[in-house]
């Protein structure tokens, strides 16, 4: 029966770049999810659509997959394909909302952040073509939340999502779908399954850190059962609801135990890791850390050699902090290269308008055009193809890339739990004398130029401004300052941070060392310590 229940507005509906991502406890909270479902499918409409479900399997996401399901059926959907127990990473989402051709999806995620009752939820809306809303969108969302008076909801018993099948909700059909088979079906149109399953046959061994998160099914179903990677290879790869009190963000300081693995006397040949909904990566050699700047380039330069990609790059495409290293490889392949501001969806319209193949940020997150997500394994399936067909391991290949294109050194400092108030007067003062700043000298860096980063979409023509101020040094030597737009307390100051060396000598500094000057002057500048009262960061990736 369908029922419409009257409410009111909740204050702070608003999603960000990455949809509403809130505590827990608040989306739990009376008439707390209803109203910002209900606020979507006022906006998106519901009536007579197709949409997709599913999440990254923590705390609430099975029932929040159960609300969803009743207030889709009562505001008139046709039909939900949803993930086997609620579960999808999120570029398997993105892939069933365009291998089906829906109307969209919802995905029900707080990405990397922890998860269960005390930590974070979130959901977020992806359009017909795959991607994340765009602000037009989820600002009307935001708008519609501030009005609304009722939410419709089906009253019905819980849908068995337990297996595959088929049920129906009123009007609505639901398909409970297997999460991993479709996913890992294009992942064989795209890499040379056969060339990696001989890597592996050969003794090629890998680690996998699923982190309890999304990608443990997939990864398994992929490295040890299609591709014959040795039983156990995937670990952490049962989803939990609280991640196993981890941390679900694939880098050196929350993935410490593969790190830790790989750079160990008895390390495999390649190491990897993936986040909460499974959009991130990290990927390791042995012995040696790739960033995930540089492994967007590495991977850019290399991208022919996988079957899927074997007619080359159209362009690559990177978000405004990441380093410049995947510019050099694009200028040597006389493609475009664009850059963006930080957030997935921006590099939507390059994609759909077929300007650029590949695409990444420094925040370990590489894709390309196969989805409208970032997406975990396809990174880590395309490393392997490559170490498949160049027989070299990943530090010979990061030494031949260096050799070829120099290096970016590149590194990201996080002030996390900053006061809001205080982080805000610091990017005030710094945009004030943003003007001032070019031909001034910092421990001994003189600026060439400095600015507020605003992005002119070539696509769409619409444009984002204050996207991040860029304090740039000369030639491929810069810090950039931005604020974080996903946490959920506080405020988390980003300081990127980059210097090209051409080499041949001093390629391989430790990134720290070589961006020393960098980091003194970057402070010197924003004053960070008398804003924040930081010396040093949190997390430094
Ligand atoms: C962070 C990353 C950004 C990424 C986003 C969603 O956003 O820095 O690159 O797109 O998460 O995964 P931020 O917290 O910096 O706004
Ligand atoms: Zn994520």
């Amino acid at each position: 029966m369908k029922s419409t229940i009257s409410t009111s507005p909740i204050a702070g509906q608003k999603p960000g770049t990455s949809g509403l991502r809130k505590k827990t406890r608040i989306f739990m909270g009376h008439h707390y999810l209803e109203n910002f479902i209900q606020s979507l499918f006022d906006v998106v409409g519901a009536e007579g659509k197709t949409f997709v479900l599913g999440g990254d399997g923590r705390y609430f996401n099975d029932r929040a997959a159960q609300v969803i399901l009743r207030m889709a059926a009562a505001n008139g959907a046709a039909r939900v394909i949803v993930g086997q127990n609620a579960i999808l990473s999120t570029p398997a989402a993105s892939h069933l909302i365009r291998l089906n051709k829906t109307d969209g999806g919802i995905i029900m995620s707080a990405s990397h952040n922890p998860g269960g009752p005390d930590e974070d939820f979130g959901v977020k809306f992806n359009m017909p073509n795959g991607g994340p809303a765009p602000e037009a969108v989820t600002e009307a969302m935001f708008a519609r939340s501030c009005e609304i008076s009722e939410y419709h909801i089906f009253e019905a018993e819980d849908v068995d999502l337990s297996r595959p099948g088929s049920h129906q909700l009123g009007g609505m059909r639901i398909d409970v779908t297997d999460p991993v088979a479709d996913y890992a079906d294009l992942m064989e149109t795209l890499f040379d399954f056969n060339a990696i399953r001989a890597l592996f046959k050969a003794g090629f061994r890998m680690r996998m850190d699923s982190m309890c998160a999304v990608t443990g099914p997939y990864a398994r179903e992929i490295f040890e059962t299609r591709l014959g990677a040795a039983p156990g290879t995937v670990i952490n790869a049962e989803p939990l609801p609280d991640f196993g009190g981890m941390h679900p963000d694939p880098n050196p300081t929350w993935a410490s135990d593969l790190m830790e693995e790989m750079m160990g006397e008895n390390a495999p040949d390649f190491g990897a890791a993936s986040d909460g909904d499974g959009d991130r990566n990290m990927v390791v050699g042995r012995g040696i850390y790739v960033s995930p700047s540089d492994s967007l380039a590495v991977l850019a330069a290399n991208i022919h050699l996988a079957p899927g990609y074997k007619a080359g790059l159209k362009g690559v495409a990177r978000s405004m902090p990441t380093s410049g290293a995947v510019d050099r490889v694009a200028a040597g392949l006389g493609v475009g290269a664009y850059e963006t501001p930080t957030g997935w969806k921006f590099f939507g319209n390059l994609l759909d308008a077929g300007r650029v193949t590949i695409c990444g940020e420094e925040s370990f997150g590489t894709g390309s055009d196969h989805v409208r997500e970032k997406d975990g394994l396809w990174a880590v399936l395309l490393w392997l193809n490559i170490l498949a067909v160049r027989k070299e391991s990943v530090s010979e290949i990061l030494a031949a890339h260096f050799q070829k294109y120099g290096r970016n050194y590149y590194s990201r400092h996080d002030f996390e739990g900053v006061d809001s108030t205080r982080a805000d007067q610091m990017f005030a003062a710094l945009r004030e004398r943003l003007k001032t700043l070019p031909g001034q000298t910092f421990a001994g860096l003189t600026v060439s130029e400095a600015d507020d980063f605003a992005y002119h979409d070539p696509v769409d023509g619409s444009s984002s401004q204050k996207q991040g101020v860029r304090v740039i040094f000369g030639e491929g030597t810069r810090a950039v300052y931005r604020l974080s737009g996903t946490g959920t307390e506080g405020a988390t100051l980003r300081l990127y941070l980059e210097a090209y060396s051409q080499g041949p000598d001093g390629l391989n500094e430790d990134p720290q060392s070589a961006l020393a000057d960098v980091i003194k002057a970057a402070h010197k500048i924003a004053d960070i310590q008398g804003f924040t009262g930081r010396t040093s960061p949190d997390v430094i990736t």
